[in-house]
């Protein structure tokens, strides 16, 4: 099976504390893996090692078969393109519309004529239930608004993957659905392969191909999403009874 995103023997430091040690992991194209852990475990840092927002201190982080731990400022534009981010908290720009939002990766990777920036951004926002709120702003909208706008903003440019920094977490169960049924409606749709980092593990189960247990510093298991409904391993079943602790060492 092809993999498209593959990190080996990540090491991450931040000051004196150390993240992880030796992660492995690997993303097959096409699915949808779930990244599930403790606060503060790394999840994030997971996610922007992937688009090289950070860099590991040792290990290879690869996407598509290139390095990009190694990449300089240009190779890593390319890779953003190939990989879209709904940040957690969504991370809108206040100052600009709903509409430039969404534009906004548009511009930065291709140089299209007003219209068809437009025809996009519209698409886009039909994509995510929410047509014709261009005109809007970031502060006008709910939580649930904010993600799905965020969830736009990731798909303009088109990405072959797509990470979700938990994005269900703060939505009420309506919003927490419609935003399940997209992950799961996006990856039949356009093919894309997920990386979803959740604490929530009814949104997990219900959209995972397969789950990672993100623990210590390391993973520490990935098992397929129907083996996790029926008879998950104690170190995951732990975790599904809430019985995780805030990690403050690897
Ligand atoms: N830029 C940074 N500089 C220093 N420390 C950082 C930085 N980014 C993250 N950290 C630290 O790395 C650890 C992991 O952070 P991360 O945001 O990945 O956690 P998380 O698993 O996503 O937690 P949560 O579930 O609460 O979102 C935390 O201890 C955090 O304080
Ligand atoms: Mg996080």
């Amino acid at each position: 099976m092809e993999t498209v995103v593959e990190l080996k023997g990540v090491q991450k430091r931040f000051g004196d504390k150390t993240i992880y040690e030796s992660l492995d992991l690997a993303v097959r194209k096409g699915e949808t893996l779930t990244v599930v852990g403790p606060s503060g475990v790394g999840k994030s840092v997971l996610l922007k090692l992937i688009i090289g927002l950070h860099r590991p201190d040792a290990g290879e982080v690869i996407v598509e078969g290139q390095n990009v731990a190694a990449m300089e400022e240009d190779a890593l534009r390319e890779v953003r393109r190939k990989v879209g981010m709904l940040f957690q908290g969504a991370a809108l720009f206040d100052s600009m519309s709903v509409g430039e939002n969404v534009a906004y990766g548009l511009y930065e990777h291709y140089r299209w004529p007003e219209d068809k920036v437009r025809a996009r951004v519209t698409e886009c926002l039909s994509w995510v239930g929410m047509p014709g709120i261009e005109e809007m702003r970031p502060a006008d909208l709910s939580g649930g608004m904010k993600k799905r706008v965020g969830l736009a903003r990731a798909l303009a440019p088109g990405p072959e993957v797509i990470l979700y920094d938990e994005p269900t977490t703060g939505l009420d169960p309506t919003n927490t659905r419609r935003i399940n049924e997209l992950i799961a409606s996006l990856q039949k749709k356009l093919g894309v392969t997920s990386i979803v980092i959740t604490h929530d593990m009814d949104s997990a189960l219900a959209v995972s191909d397969r789950l990672a247990l993100l623990e210590h510093g390391r993973i520490a298991l990935t098992i397929d999403g129907d083996r996790a409904k029926q008879s998950p391993p104690e170190a995951l079943a732990r975790f599904m009874r809430g019985e995780e602790v805030d990690e403050q060492r690897p």
